[in-house]
């Protein structure tokens, strides 16, 4: 999401609830995915509204997990012991099933070894995932390399990149295979199901 449009979700936010207006660096980049309507915007408003609870809750539900900022705030500054994260798109949910299925280095291994290139990436992307593993790393080669990340049939990938660049304008290997390893340390109290956010 562009920093305008983080603003714009800010402001919307703060005239219906009467927030007062917050630092944005002050959220740490802890998911491996970017997100057009990701939820980073609203973590330092997150933080503000759980430390006002008297009674810390036990677990917290989010139900359109996508890149899970809200989730992941939630345990790394341990406002809850527990999560389930719900997603409904099998490649988003493969990344976080890996991670939680105890994949993490793997996955991360996995980002660093491999050499990006047009060919490489076209290449990468038309092999069917083998595993939920293989489907992860997939998922966050496209999310890293498409057009504002969006990972839905038809998006296409960086053409020019953000500001001119190529598609490894977004593609930062040691990043990207820090976050996932450090991810580690919460994993176990994750739990994540494939379905419908709604219904469930
Ligand atoms: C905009 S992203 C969420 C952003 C995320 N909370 C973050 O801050 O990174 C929306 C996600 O919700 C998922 N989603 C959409 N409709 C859903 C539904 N009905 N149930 C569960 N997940 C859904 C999408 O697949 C996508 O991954």
């Amino acid at each position: 999401m562009t920093a305008t449009r983080q603003a714009g979700l800010f402001q919307e936010y703060n005239n219906n609830y009467t927030l007062k207006p917050v630092n944005l660096r002050s959220v740490p980049q802890r998911s491996p995915f970017r997100y057009p309507g990701g939820k980073t915007w609203f973590v330092p408003n997150f933080r503000e509204e759980m430390n006002h609870m008297r009674t810390k809750p036990e677990m917290l539900i989010e139900p359109f997990a996508g890149g899970g900022i809200i989730s992941l705030t939630a345990l790394f500054e341990k406002y809850v012991n527990r999560v389930i994260m719900i997603e409904i798109d099998e490649d988003v949910a493969a990344v976080w099933q890996s991670v939680v299925s105890g994949n993490g280095p793997w996955l991360a291994d996995r980002i660093l070894s491999f050499k990006l290139s047009r060919e490489s990436l076209l290449s990468e992307l038309s092999k069917p995932a083998t595993d939920i593993n293989e489907r992860a790393f997939q998922t966050i080669l496209k999310n890293r390399t498409y057009h504002v990340g969006v990972l839905a049939k038809g998006s296409g990938l960086i053409k020019y990149g953000e500001n001119g660049k190529s598609i490894g304008s977004r593609w930062y290997p040691r990043t990207l295979a820090d976050r996932v390893l450090n991810l580690e340390k919460i994993s176990g109290r994750i739990d994540l199901r494939l379905d419908e956010g709604i219904r469930f």
